[in-house]
């Protein structure tokens, strides 16, 4: 056996926002505590950020400034590139790459990096004899990328589930318990400094979508593929849904699903009812849950911060702890080369939905919207009916199993049965 390397591990940091501080606060911090645990010394020798003039709450004095984060990355006294800027394509991409083909390794929290050219850098990674690691990029503070590839190693994955942006789940839990609309709290939302600069990342499920195919591909041993994801955000769901759906015993939440079905790769990301009194029916405010199905270990449920300077440089530290170590693992839990094409599902698995409607109060309307939906093949569990605020009342109807497919033909068919006013709201109830 050959003997341990006890040589510094050299991390150069790109990026010094939210994460890349809480990165050097701990390297700072728990040095002596980080080189017991790993017998080598962890230092950064050299930074990067936009703007050195900026105050950033840490001392920056003892390391070399770059201005080019391609420059840092292919530095000869950086072993581990350490990519915290953020952005698919740019300075992100082009100084991830330099530094794996300089011989680095990375560190990152990029998912929108990793979602959109993960096999690209995974073999870039393999080929070079390198790693790129990204605990930080799925769920912030959850080691869920550990458990998939290490604990749960053992296990054929059957489906993976979480509620992975917090800013979405405060948005739904915050407007259910202060009774307040959607808009309000999004506005909220905007002034607490939670949303992106392009808030559809967040509320449009794309941040979610991204770590969902990263998911995915570890889980199913698939290229990640992103763009197979199907999306849908939070924008359409109103304070009565959320109060409706809670009569029925569910809550509403921003729910990634993935799944390997006969008829393919299921990916979603979209909101959906789940029973109030079960782990993601419980998820309050900005946390995360990730939700993992293994055909020996069960269900195992992973709960903490998605987000913020702590959580997420303690995700960036176990990749860097585990790269000092000396842990080599394949980008995807197996070699690039062996992830397969993933063949999308075009329809998702069957599933009881909720639906809500505006009913006009004519003689005979339940009936007429039984009658369509009945000819979609689509079939009632549970109806309920509210007391009419004007010329209309909700009512709510809980669905069998049915398809996706079933239930917008059912939709399509209900503006000529001439007793619902509006557009319908469908949403699925997952069965977790
Ligand atoms: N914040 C979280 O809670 C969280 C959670 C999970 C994952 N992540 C991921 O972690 C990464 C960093 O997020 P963050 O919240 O720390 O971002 P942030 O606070 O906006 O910081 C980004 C940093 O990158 C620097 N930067 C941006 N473009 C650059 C360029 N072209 N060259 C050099 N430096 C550049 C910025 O420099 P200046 O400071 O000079 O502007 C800043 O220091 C992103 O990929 C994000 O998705 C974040």
């Amino acid at each position: 056996m050959s003997a341990p390397d006890a040589s510094p591990l050299r991390l150069g940091i790109a990026g010094l926002g939210t994460v890349g501080i809480g990165v050097v606060k701990i390297v700072q911090r728990h040095a002596e505590m980080l080189e017991a645990r790993t017998g080598r010394k962890v230092v950064i020798t050299a930074v990067s950020a936009r703007d050195r003039t900026k105050n950033r709450d840490a001392d920056l004095s003892s390391y070399a400034w770059e201005v080019d984060p391609v420059a840092l990355a292919t530095r000869e006294d950086v072993d581990v590139f350490v990519e915290l800027m953020g952005g698919h394509e740019g300075a992100a991409k082009d100084a991830t790459m330099a530094a794996l083909k300089a011989g680095k390794d990375v560190v990152t929290a990029n998912k929108a990096l990793l979602a959109h050219h993960g096999q690209a850098l995974a073999e870039l990674a393999e080929g070079a004899g390198r790693v790129i690691r990204f605990e930080a990029a799925v769920a912030g503070g959850i080691p869920v990328i550990k458990a998939l590839t290490e604990g749960l190693a053992g296990n054929a994955i059957r489906r993976v589930m979480g509620v992975m942006n917090g800013t979405c789940n405060y948005i739904l839990t915050r407007m259910e318990t202060a009774g307040l609309p959607y808009e309000t709290v999004f506005e909220e939302a905007r002034q607490l400094g939670y949303l992106e600069a392009d808030p559809q990342l967040d509320v449009g499920g794309i941040d979610a979508g991204h770590k969902l195919s990263i998911l995915a591909a570890i889980a199913f041993g698939t290229k990640v593929s992103f763009e197979h994801v199907v999306l849908e955000g939070i924008g359409c769901i109103s304070i009565d849904d959320i109060r409706r759906a809670a009569d029925m015993g569910y809550k509403i939440k921003l729910l990634g699903v993935a799944q390997m079905t006969g008829r393919g790769l299921e990916q979603r990301m979209m909101p959906c009812l789940v029973p109030a009194a079960s782990p993601l029916g419980q998820l309050q405010g900005g946390t995360n849950m990730v939700v993992i199905e293994g055909d020996s270990v069960g269900q195992i449920v992973l709960r903490g911060a998605g987000a913020g300077e702590g959580p997420t440089a303690s995700a960036v530290m176990g990749d860097v702890l585990d790269i000092a170590r000396g842990t080599r693992l394949p980008t995807f839990g197996q070699p690039a080369a062996r992830l397969a094409d993933p063949i999308p599902a075009a329809v998702s698995a069957p599933a009881p939905y909720y639906l809500r409607l505006q009913l006009l109060d004519k003689p005979g309307a339940l009936a007429k919207v039984a009658a369509a939906l009945g000819d979609a093949g689509v079939s009632i569990s549970r109806m309920r009916q509210y007391g009419h605020a004007d010329t209309t009342a909700p009512v709510l109807i809980v669905t069998h199993k049915t398809t996706r497919d079933a239930i917008d033909v059912a939709i399509a068919a209900l503006p000529a049965t001439g007793v619902v006013e509006g557009q319908p709201v469908a949403l699925r109830i997952e069965e977790v």
